[in-house]
């Protein structure tokens, strides 16, 4: 396979790096202009990206008039969760969205069913109605879709469309939040049985790395009370925990949350999921936390999130 030189991929760099940045700032209300040192960081993680694809996988680039306009990888990925797998990775000059996104979707046919397991992290609604079809085509039968939603509207929508109780005492069944070390291991226990049953909904969600990453950040939101884990308990037993963590952004100018649900079987389908949410939004209001987010291939979520009228602004396609 041919590999770039390094001249080729020092050219390339500074064009990554700006199609990267303005691809994620779309959403992100920046408070403040991109510092050097930002920019010093942008260009390494580009010339990193671009180096990890040319050992990895392979490089294309998209040209118009001589000068680069997009460029497709193939690559081990390095990003921390789904580092060592194999994805894509496309990136391209918003002026020429179009043509750009029309290459990228003749690139995948041309994988074939070679395609790898992930593809980039974050396709936009756009690229998605174009790539959409050609995705699964290629093999990507799993859609995560990342749901932003605005707290108080969808708290309000919720209690209008579906009056949730606060607690779940009907069902025979105890919700409070998680306070201890041994709760936060229970918690973990169940998210590696549930999701190792189920990777389609959580495709990273049992693994070691994930396991240890989010028992630092369990017990963060418990110590800083940076977010609030609800456990669900029959008797002395946790059959699920529901839990919103504050995310701390610097560079975003209102603070936000992510949303991470976990039942077990037997308490599925009984409305615990929306006590959940009512409990949680209820909580993000009074943090002054207006803008909630979570990634999901759930059908009830999506539903729910319909309903609770959250948008979806990027999709993650995965092969399962
Ligand atoms: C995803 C999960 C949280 C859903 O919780 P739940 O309490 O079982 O959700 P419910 O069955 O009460 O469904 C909630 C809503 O989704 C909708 N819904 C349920 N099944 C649906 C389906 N197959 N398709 C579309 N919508 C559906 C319904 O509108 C329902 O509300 P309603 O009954 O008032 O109309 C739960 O199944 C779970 O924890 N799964 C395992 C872990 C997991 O996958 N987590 C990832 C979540 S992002």
């Amino acid at each position: 396979m041919k590999r770039m030189k390094e001249n080729e991929l020092n050219y390339l760099t500074p064009f990554l790096a700006k199609w990267m940045s303005d691809h994620d700032f779309p959403f992100t209300k920046t408070t403040k202009k991109v510092s050097t040192k930002d920019q010093k960081a942008q260009l390494a993680m580009a010339l990193g990206i671009l180096k990890q694809a040319n050992s990895s996988g392979l490089i294309k680039v998209l040209k118009e008039d001589q000068h680069p306009i997009a460029v497709f990888l193939s690559m081990k990925a390095k990003f921390p969760r789904i580092r060592g797998e194999r994805a894509f990775f496309f990136e391209y000059d918003q002026r020429h969205g179009r043509k750009a996104l029309v290459w990228v979707r003749t690139t995948i046919r041309d994988f074939g069913k070679q395609t790898p397991r992930y593809t980039r992290i974050g396709i936009s609604k756009m690229e998605d109605a174009v790539l959409a079809k050609t995705l699964k085509e290629a093999g990507f039968n799993t859609k995560y879709e990342i749901l932003y939603g605005k707290t108080i509207p969808a708290l309000h929508a919720l209690i209008k469309k579906k009056n949730p109780p606060l607690d779940l005492h009907h069902l025979g069944l105890e919700i409070k939040a998680l306070q201890t070390l041994h709760e936060v291991n229970l918690a973990l226990r169940l998210q590696k049985i549930v999701f190792s049953a189920e990777p389609q909904h959580g495709y990273f969600a049992h693994t070691a790395t994930s396991l240890r990453n989010d028992r630092k950040e369990y017990l963060r939101v418990i110590r800083k009370k940076r977010g609030r884990i609800l456990g669900v308990f029959k008797n002395k037993k946790m059959l699920g925990f529901m839990g919103v963590i504050i995310q701390e952004n610097p560079d975003v100018s209102s603070k936000s949350a992510g949303f991470t649900f976990c039942l077990h079987p037997s308490v599925r389908g009984l409305g615990v999921s929306k006590t959940g949410y009512r409990i949680l939004l209820s909580y993000l209001k009074d943090m002054k936390v207006v803008e909630f987010s979570g990634g999901t291939s759930r059908p009830e979520i999506k539903s729910l999130g319909k309903l609770m009228k959250r948008e979806m602004r990027y999709a993650i396609y995965v092969k399962n």
